[in-house]
Parts: C-alpha cells; structure tokens; sequence
C-alpha cells in the first residue's frame, strides 16, 4: 500500500534557476516504485494541484476501474472558488473521484520496468510535460534468481526533453503555437531522470539499465561510444513487458515514446579514467549528447548475463487464424471540414462511445497497423508480438514482449495481440503524447 500525492514542487533542474514542476509527492521524476508480481499493490492517490488529473500505469496488467482511463478524472481535493465538483468534471463524464483514489494493481504479469504517467483527456501532454511520471518496477522470483547487476547497478534511466523558460519554469507551447510541432513537442534540452546531461560515475564492471523514452515526442537512436570513438554495446534483456528468453548483443538501441529497454553494458570494456557517451544519432546539435558514464575505478563484479533469462517467455505462433490481420489500425493525419488537421485511427477522431474493436478474453488476434508518418501504437493491457514489418521481418529491437511499437512512416506492422487478464473497455493510442491528446486515440472492449 502506497500514498502520494500530486502537488507542485520546486526543483533546481538548471543550475540557479527554479523549476516549478506538478509531480507525485512534488518531485519530477516521481518516486519509483517496486511492485512484486502477483501481489496486490494499492496506490492511494492524493490530487493537491489545481488541475484535474488521471494516473495509468503503463505496461500494468491492470483491471478497467483502475487503468486510468482519460475521463476517469481524479478531480482536486481542494474546489476552485465558485466551481462546484460537477463542473469540473466537465464534459466528459466517466469515474469521477474527488481528492483522493485508489487505484489497484493485481499485476498478473512477469518481472518489467512499467511506468506510471498522466493520461487526462486532451491534456496527457502538458501534464506529462510539467511532471507527472515516474518508474513502477516489477519483480519476480525467476528474476531473482538471475545473476543480473543489481542494487546501485541496476539503474532507471528515464530520457526526456523539455524547454525552459528564461526564470526556469518548463516552457510548453501555447495552443496556437502547436502548428509549430506537427511532430509533436521537442524540448532543446536532454533530461535523465530530471537531470539536464547528467554524469554518472561507474565502475568499470556490468550495469543494467532500464531505459524509459518518457518524452512527449522525441525519438532516441541510442549508441554509446567513448572519448577515443571506440563503440560501446548493448546486451538486451529486457523489453516493455519483462525478461527475453534470451539475451541479444545490440549496438544501437531505437526507441521511441513509451517504450522501455532493459539493457547491460560492461564498462570493463574500457579502461578506467574513459569517458562514455550516451549518444542519440536520431537528434541534432546539443540533443545528440544524452549523457556521460565516467569509468573510475575497478570493481570485482559477480555478475553476468546467462544465456537464457526468461523460461516463462513464450513465443506466440500465428497458427492458422493468425495467418491474416483481423483488425487493420491505420492512423493517419486527415483534415476536418474547417481544415483543422486531426490525427485519427481509421479515419475517426477519438470518441468516448465508439469501440474500434471486440477481442474476446483469453485470444490472441493478428492486428496490422499502418501509418502516414512515426506513430508509437500502445495498447493497455495486451502485449503483443512483432511478427513483421510488412515483407519484413521484425528488427532487432522489436523482441519480446511488447506494448508499444514504433510504426514508422507509410510502414505497416504486423502483431500478434493476447488479450489477459480482464473483460472492460480499454485504449489504444498513439504514445506521441500530442497526437494522442489530439484525438489519435480509440477504444477497444475485452469481453
Ligand atoms: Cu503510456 Cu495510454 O499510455
Ligand atoms: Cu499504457
Ligand atoms: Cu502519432
């Protein structure tokens, strides 16, 4: 059982200015928090800010009551002055709760690094901006037994970007200005977990990472390479949903919004007094220095990676049903009548009443999804499997157990979808947290 409670907190993310952020428990990122598989946990939510809000945990394996669905509005606990608790539900009626809530996690569901984040009808992405996220982890006993790098070598790292206003204070564009960001909102300056082109001390022995894109928008295409430009490797062994079955040797880790990594690197590669940088080839100038590992001393390191992780991780086969997509997604900008650019999922904009599609509990279904430009596709609840990139294969990083997918433009995507765990209405959405706020959202029924 946890409380916490979203309030503005003062944060000195540049040095002498003062950030006011809108976090959980006030800080940005929120606190982590670590969940056993299978066991209940209960996080009673506290709102003090002056906005409604919605919390999901994203990856959980979470009942509909408390997925977070975007009108299931967690209204302030303290009123406005002349708004009563019915306005400000406002237009979108859903679970309304005031003050408090308690959202429950079952966690059916393996050993993963998930993340809790605001998902507030058409105000995810501000929201998200100013603060509200934080890592949820998930352990296991297989996990356990595992001779990964753990306590301080196993470290989150959550990748974001903002932009700053001349007193410090986060600077998201107006609404007028949106035009400006067909793409979404880029900040110009790199943040992990909070911190602008952090340094990190390490030894010179194995580290896990648990790399989270949080950004509204921006895309990484992570490389390591230290000061002489000798090249640093990746050994996947982690995707959003849990362990692989087996590890996988990487030199560039492509992540877009919403996805998570669990990945080692062995600084043993390189000799003590290096200096490593995490890169991001997909972005320019400053944005292509993420951050900086400083290898300081010789550690004796008990740790590996062994040849086999997950021995639960089961490959889905499409069999004969899945042999063709039930379900087509296409999500594709397209102009209302006024000309407004609307981002849709098979040409609707998102709209409360309408269930784009009605898996049965228990299935597995193949969905294609196919797009005009980058789309992250996350769905709750389910994860899926990549099991083509039209007549391709899926790539290197598309391994594992997934819940959101980068669909790249005019790409088409091919999933195999299992629906566990509970009947009820849940989303899929575009994780580009503007384009999802814009309407590219739609709703499926478990039943
Ligand atoms: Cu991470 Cu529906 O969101
Ligand atoms: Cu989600
Ligand atoms: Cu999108």
């Amino acid at each position: 059982f946890y409380e916490v409670e979203q309030r503005e907190g003062k944060a000195e993310i540049l040095p002498g200015r003062k950030t006011t952020v809108w976090g959980y428990d006030g800080v940005f990122p929120g606190p982590t928090f670590a969940a056993r598989s299978g066991r209940r946990t209960v996080v009673q939510v506290r709102n003090s800010l002056t906005v409604p809000t919605v919390t999901h945990l994203h990856g959980g394996v979470t009942p509909p009551e408390s997925d977070g669905y975007p009108t299931d509005l967690l209204l302030p606990a303290r009123c406005a002055p002349g708004q009563t608790h019915d306005d400000r539900a406002g237009a979108h009626p859903g679970r309304t709760a005031v003050g408090y809530r308690a959202y429950e996690y079952p966690l059916p569901q393996p050993a993963a690094t998930l993340w809790y984040h605001d998902h507030r009808m058409d105000f995810s992405a501000p929201q998200v901006w100013r603060g509200l996220a934080g890592f949820f982890l998930v352990s296991d006993q297989e996990e356990d037994r595992l001779p990964l790098p753990d306590g301080d070598r196993d470290v989150p790292l959550m990748l974001c970007d903002r932009s700053f206003a001349e007193d410090g204070s986060f600077r998201y564009p107006a609404h007028h200005e949106h035009d400006a960001f067909p793409d979404g909102v880029l900040g110009d300056v790199q943040l992990v977990n909070g911190a602008p082109w952090p340094v990190m001390e390490v030894s010179a022995a194995r580290y896990r990472f648990r790399l989270l894109n949080a950004s509204n928008a921006r895309r990484y295409g992570l490389r390591l390479a230290a000061g002489d430009g000798k090249p640093g490797r990746f050994v996947q062994i982690g995707s959003d949903g849990g362990l692989l079955a087996a590890p996988r040797s990487l030199d560039a880790v492509d992540m877009a919004p919403g996805e998570r990594f669990d990945v080692v690197v062995d600084f043993s590669a390189f000799p003590v007094g290096s200096k490593v940088t995490l890169r991001n080839s997909a972005a320019e100038g400053g944005m292509r220095d993420v951050m900086r590992f400083h290898v300081v001393r010789k550690e004796k390191d008990d740790s590996r990676v062994p040849s086999r992780l997950s021995a639960s991780f089961e490959t889905l086969s499409p069999g004969p049903a899945g042999s063709v997509p039930v379900r087509r997604f296409d999500f594709r900008r397209t102009h209302g009548s006024d000309e407004r650019q609307m981002w849709t999922i098979n040409g609707r904009p998102f709209s409360t009443a309408e269930v784009l599609a009605s898996p049965r509990l228990g299935s597995v279904e193949r969905w294609r999804f196919s797009s005009d430009f980058h789309h992250p596709v996350h769905a709750h609840l389910a994860q899926f499997q990549v099991l083509a990139r039209g007549s391709r294969p899926p790539r290197a990083t598309d391994g594992g157990w997934k819940d959101t997918v980068d669909v790249r433009p005019y790409e088409v995507v091919d999933v195999l979808v299992r629906f566990a765990g509970y009947k009820g209405r849940y989303m899929l959405h575009c994780h580009n947290l503007e384009h999802e706020d814009m309407a590219m959202m739609a709703n499926f029924d478990v039943t």
